[in-house]
């Protein structure tokens, strides 16, 4: 008996709280000055909810126009084993109505202010940035602070790393970028819910990929990819089975592709993910610089070994990738423009980069630098407790991709030159 109600009360209910909209976040169109998409989650009575948005200089929402959602019962979060932020054990009850909203024909290089309720007037002021068609923007890029409600201080510690950034960068940016495994379980769904009320997820629009830790529930028994699918509203444009998961999108003068290396460990799955970035590429000849990003580091940071360099390299040489982005390792680590495993002078070629952690727990030490001397440029960590974050500016002829501690202090930076296609 004292079993059924230890069970009972640890059984909680997590999405029947106050405040209609939650796990709200504002992701890329595939056309990013034009599209903007929205993800939010709601209980499973409430019905009547909309979309109201009006650019930022429409103070009084004069303007403002109405999207109706499309509604999706979601239970890919629900019965999963977790923990509170109080530390207890407990079962997750998470079954709540997704909703999504596709906004088109937004004028780029915009600010715009939006809200979810049944009335205009209703529910918090959230804020996106449409791209510029071409020129100028940057980018905070951040990674691997593994969000985890016991531990509030991993939050704290990557959204402190933001701020920092704005600080460097003397304005706000245009758009936020993560790397993954931004949540320490990705099946406990309070952890996403918890991470999307910080400011920075109210205040700019997200593009990120899925990381290990955001596929995987505590047990590691029902890893999936739902997890960092029905928390974002990505574009539909990636492959069989990665819909919403994989996809890419065009920023300025760039393209983005965004992979799950959890659909790539096998050689099959690795083909398959190839296949589509090379389709996405040769679709789009015109874009200066071509960026893909994945979670698992090219290089182990520790001591330079490589890692998933050796399976990318020919594919971003055959397709001139301008920068390759990565993270997971919790080390920092960077080359200059590599072709054919030599550096050049930039003119042609793709610049590896990965991120740190920035949770200030769960980073790692550098050992002896053994391997790949010839092609890595800088390594960094702060053992353990390393915080760190980057900045991508671009221009018409180069991005400028510089590293920040928590102080501030400019650690690395790198030029990637725009390319004549
Ligand atoms: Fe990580």
């Amino acid at each position: 008996m004292r079993l059924i109600i230890t069970l009972f009360t640890a059984f909680t209910f997590i999405s029947a709280q106050a405040g209609k909209a939650y796990t709200v976040i504002a992701n890329p169109g595939e056309k990013a000055a034009h599209c903007i998409r929205i993800n939010w989650h709601s209980d499973i009575d409430e019905k009547k909810m909309y979309c109201y948005y009006t650019e930022c200089n429409d103070t009084d929402w004069i303007n403002t126009k109405k999207v109706r959602p499309k509604q999706k019962l979601c239970t890919a979060y629900d019965s999963m084993y977790s923990k509170t932020s109080t530390g207890e054990n407990i079962y997750e009850n998470a079954r709540f109505m997704r909703n999504t909203v596709e906004i088109k024909k937004l004028t780029p290089n915009t600010k715009y202010m939006y809200r979810i309720g049944d009335k205009p007037e209703e529910g918090e002021i959230r804020y996106f940035k449409t791209a510029p068609e071409k020129c100028t923007w940057t980018a905070a890029i951040i990674s691997d602070f593994h969000a985890y409600t016991p531990l509030p201080k991993r939050v704290k510690s990557a959204m402190s790393m933001l701020s920092q950034l704005e600080t460097q960068n003397k304005s706000d940016f245009d758009m936020i970028l993560h790397v993954g495994d931004i949540i320490a379980w990705g099946g406990s769904y309070s952890f996403w819910k918890d991470l999307y009320e910080e400011p920075f997820f109210k205040k700019y629009m997200w593009a990120g990929l899925n990381g290990n830790h955001d596929n995987m529930d505590r047990t590691n028994k029902k890893n999936s990819n739902n997890f960092f699918r029905y928390a974002n509203n990505n574009p539909q444009n990636g492959y069989n089975g990665e819909k919403g998961v994989c996809y890419h999108f065009t920023y300025g003068d760039a393209l983005f592709i965004m992979l799950n290396n959890e659909s790539m460990r096998s050689d099959e799955g690795l083909a398959k993910a190839q296949k589509w970035v090379k389709e996405v590429i040769n679709k789009q000849k015109d874009t200066k610089f071509i960026i893909v990003m994945e979670h698992y580091q090219w290089f182990f940071g520790t001591d330079g070994k490589t890692s998933q360099y050796d399976r990318w390299k020919d594919i971003f040489d055959e397709c001139s990738v301008d920068l390759a982005i990565a993270a997971n390792n919790h080390i920092y680590a960077r080359t200059n423009a590599l072709y054919k495993g030599e550096e050049t002078d930039g003119s042609r070629g793709t610049v590896y980069l990965q991120m740190p952690s920035s949770d200030n727990e769960r980073g790692q030490e550098l050992k002896d630098w053994t391997h790949n001397k010839d092609i890595i440029k800088y390594r960094w960590s702060e053992g353990a407790k390393t915080v760190g974050a980057m900045l991508m500016k671009a221009s018409d002829n180069e991005l400028l991709l510089t590293l920040y501690d928590r102080n501030g202090n400019a650690i690395d930076s790198v030029i990637v030159k725009a390319k004549q296609r």
